[in-house]
């Protein structure tokens, strides 16, 4: 299974393909946690790519494909398949992610976009909180600590993501407006297009994704274990 996962910032992108990724036994590719994993230790990568990340901005084309194509590359991803979320973001990355696959010979076998209002978008991405320790994930509208501001794991204190600002979240919207939506038509065309309504619940998103991959729903008990 070679998925892409589509979506506007704070549509459920990284929630369902993390849930996915267990499901279908693939590997979860996110190019903004490459980017957050590589900032935090301070890499030469992440140091070229701070400052688009933190404003809300693209990182260029170039830097993006080459990283997708070598982690493409490895063994997990041609054996096993994998699921791309938050890549490709334009249509030069989307044509040079189909130029890759092409010479790999391993074609995409969908593209699941993720549909939510924009009023949504807003309430998710300003209640997104993580621990600042361990990492774990909260929201303080959707999936709220039991003490606020701290983690119920380790007790640590709940933070934003630095692209979380009020400021950082207008313009990734606008920003994925502009360059990001224009991929709902290229993979249309192509006939790889599902789109799912990205506003239900959690469990009752996947479910319907495995349903519209051919995969059983009985895989559904298992993925509101992992939620
Ligand atoms: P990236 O990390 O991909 O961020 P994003 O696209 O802005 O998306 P988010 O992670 O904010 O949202 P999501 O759709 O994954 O939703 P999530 O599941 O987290 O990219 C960050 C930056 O890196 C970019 O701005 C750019 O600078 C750079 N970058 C990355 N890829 C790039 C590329 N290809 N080219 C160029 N630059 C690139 O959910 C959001 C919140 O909602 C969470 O709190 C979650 O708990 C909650 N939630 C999720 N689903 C539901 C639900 N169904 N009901 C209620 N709450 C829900």
């Amino acid at each position: 299974m070679r998925l892409v996962m589509l979506g506007s910032p704070g549509s459920g992108k990284g929630t369902q393909a993390a849930v996915l990724a267990r499901e279908l036994s693939v590997a979860h590719i996110s190019t903004g946690e490459i980017f957050r994993q590589n900032i935090k230790d301070r890499t030469e990568l992440g140091m070229k790519v701070k400052q688009y990340t933190e404003t809300g901005e693209l990182v260029p084309d170039s830097i993006v494909i080459a990283i997708v194509a070598d982690r493409l590359g490895r063994d997990d991803c041609r054996t096993a398949g994998f699921i791309l979320d938050g890549f490709p973001r334009t249509v030069p990355q989307a044509a040079a992610l189909d130029e890759w696959l092409e010479k790999e010979e391993m074609p995409l076998s969908r593209v699941l976009e993720l549909r939510v209002e924009r009023d949504i978008l807003m309430r998710r991405l300003t209640g997104r909180r993580h621990c600042a320790i361990c990492r774990i994930d909260y929201n303080i509208v959707f999936k709220p600590p039991r003490t606020e501001g701290r983690c119920d794991k380790c007790g640590g204190a709940l933070v934003l993501r630095a692209d979380d600002s009020e400021e950082s979240i207008a313009r990734r919207l606008d920003v994925d407006a502009a360059k990001t939506r224009p991929l709902h038509q290229y993979y249309e065309e192509k006939n790889l297009l599902t789109t799912v309504d990205g506003s239900k619940e959690v469990t009752a998103i996947t479910v319907e994704i495995l349903e519209k991959l051919g995969r059983s729903v009985a895989s559904a008990s298992a993925a509101g274990r992992a939620n």
